[in-house]
């Protein structure tokens, strides 16, 4: 049996995340977005009409697509994580960061977030994460190894928050922390996860200081 992967599954719950993201974080017009995984570009036409930003993929008729149709972008070809863990797009502050890869967008997030950037005090951060399936039929996922030791099977049903976690978790190396989250299962087994997070810039974030404790 061939498997087709089908990119825009859902395509108007995808939209509406991206909407309702982007107005939470005060962006949705004229955004300045990073779009880690292009593809045919649906999503795009539809969200993102009037930014202007940065876009990859690793295939190449999709990129000379896309650098066809969005002459005003930087349009990339690559394998995601390994050009942003190289730096790429590491000087512009990106309102967006749009990450819709096939399986999981965590190597994606972590080479996003990890890798020293500019950073916009309020970024909206959006994001399809097709692993889920694959963690219920006792595969390893990277990255998820403690939330398997600690939830096992039981992880389905507890994936979106155990994301949120993980998103958390993440975007503090980059001094962010999550003001407003949402997230929701799809797919006709409920495979796939599909999240939206604001990020705004932790005042705390060059402290050196020890937290205080409260005075007793
Ligand atoms: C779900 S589709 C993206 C759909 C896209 N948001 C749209 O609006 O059409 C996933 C895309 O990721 C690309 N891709 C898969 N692995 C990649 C990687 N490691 N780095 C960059 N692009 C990748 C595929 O070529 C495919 O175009």
């Amino acid at each position: 049996m061939r498997i087709v992967q089908q990119d825009n599954q859902h395509l108007a719950l995808k939209v509406a995340l991206r909407q309702e993201t982007m107005r939470v974080a005060g962006c949705l017009s004229m955004p300045c977005v990073c779009e880690t995984h292009g593809g045919t570009g649906d999503l795009a036409r539809l969200c993102y009409a009037d930014a202007t930003g940065m876009v990859i993929d690793r295939d190449t008729d999709r990129v000379d697509r896309l650098a066809f149709t969005r002459p005003t972008w930087q349009v990339y070809e690559g394998d995601a994580p390994t050009v942003l863990a190289s730096g790429l797009g590491a000087e512009t502050a990106w309102d967006v960061l749009d990450c819709d890869p096939y399986g999981s967008p965590w190597t994606t997030l972590e080479a996003f977030f990890v890798t020293p950037r500019a950073l916009a005090p309020i970024m909206a951060l959006i994001v399809t994460d097709g692993s889920r399936q694959k963690q219920r039929l006792g595969g390893t996922v990277y990255g998820w190894e403690p939330w398997q030791e600690h939830y096992g099977q039981n992880l389905w049903d507890v994936f979106l928050r155990c994301s949120r976690d993980r998103a958390t978790a993440l975007v503090r190396h980059a001094g962010y922390a999550l003001s407003w989250w949402h997230g929701r299962y799809g797919g006709r087994t409920g495979q796939m996860t599909y999240w939206g997070a604001v990020l705004r810039q932790r005042e705390d974030r060059y402290s050196d200081e020890p937290a205080q404790a409260p005075a007793a």
